[in-house]
């Protein structure tokens, strides 16, 4: 009983009590106390140490700072404590403003995760995914302006960078001249015949260019051809879709490809096609993407040799 009397004394300031009020609803640090009630610190430190004393409220250590949060349940003597504070009318705004702040604890919580998304930190992804890789030969058909030609070259032993368009090759040599890469040969060819000699390349990258191309097999037989025994082809495409103004604007012959067509259009060039994966969507993108890898085998190789 004593230790209730002392409690509805302690709580007999209104500073105090505001401040358990807040730490019912919510976990939180000085400084949060201090900018919600508005007092200073060395006043809020003293009223949280009184609050504590009365086993009110705990203290935890995260993330570099001191949280205080309620000690207590409804089975403790002290329990009609917090219904009172509770109850206390909010004339100052306290709760509003520990809206307010949970709300921008909540924004942080979601900048964090996006920040972590694809997009923001694929590129570190892709980066700690293929330092586990051996140098590779590599070669990117279709670079274009080179975006993805530049991570490849992080990695890869030398990448050979192919686009028939000697704009985009400009273009993709001046982003790899700005980034210091020197292991990339830009090559303006067309890749359903290519001058590179057969069984010489570890890994073909074909992103995003099968569907500006009259013939996927011919692309791809090229692709086959240049492999090594057990070298790999990775195709990113994108799916069927109904966007029909790409045509005439950015020369696409297809919309979007379907994946059991180039997986089939795979095999008949001796890949083992093994997978296909729908990349990440974005949901405002009419555009869908896949992935399907390929491997050349023994078998493919005697196939193109005997071709
Ligand atoms: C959409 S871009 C892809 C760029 C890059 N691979 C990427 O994923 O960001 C397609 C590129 O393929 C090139 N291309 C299309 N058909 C080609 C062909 N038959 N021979 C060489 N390059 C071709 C185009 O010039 C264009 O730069």
């Amino acid at each position: 009983m004593d230790s209730l009397t002392e409690a509805f004394r302690a709580l007999g300031d209104p500073t105090r009590l505001r401040i358990l009020r807040l730490i019912v609803e919510a976990r939180l640090n000085v400084s949060e106390v201090v900018s919600l009630v508005g007092v200073a610190q060395s006043s809020v430190s003293h009223h949280l140490t009184r609050l504590k004393a009365l086993d009110l409220i705990r203290e935890e250590r995260h993330g570099g700072f001191t949280y205080y949060s309620l000690a207590i349940d409804e089975k403790a003597a002290l329990w009609p404590l917090i219904k009172l504070a509770r109850g206390a009318p909010d004339t100052l705004g306290d709760k509003a403003r520990l809206t307010e702040l949970l709300r921008r604890r909540e924004d942080v919580q979601t900048l964090n995760e996006k920040l972590l998304e694809p997009g923001q930190s694929w590129r570190l992804w892709s980066a700690a995914l293929a330092s586990l890789l051996p140098p590779l030969e590599v070669v990117d058909f279709g670079c274009g302006t080179g975006v993805l030609t530049v991570e490849l070259a992080r990695w890869a032993r030398r990448v050979t960078a192919i686009d028939r368009s000697e704009s985009a090759l400009t273009k993709a040599r001046a982003e790899a001249a700005r980034q210091g890469l020197k292991n990339i040969t830009f090559l303006a060819a067309d890749l359903e015949q290519l001058p590179l000699p057969s069984s010489s390349v570890d890994l073909v990258v074909v992103s995003q260019s099968l569907h500006h191309v009259s013939s996927i097999e011919a692309v791809l037989g090229e692709g086959a051809r240049l492999l090594k025994v057990g070298g790999r082809m990775v195709v990113l495409e994108l799916l069927p879709h109904d966007e029909t103004w790409v045509r005439a604007r950015l020369g696409h012959q297809h919309l979007g490809l379907d994946p059991v067509t180039v997986e089939k259009a795979m095999r008949a060039v001796g890949l083992d096609a093994e997978q296909t994966v729908p990349a990440a969507r974005d949901a405002t993108s009419p555009f869908k993407a896949f992935l399907l890898t390929g491997t050349r085998t023994r078998k493919t190789h005697a196939k193109l040799r005997s071709a």
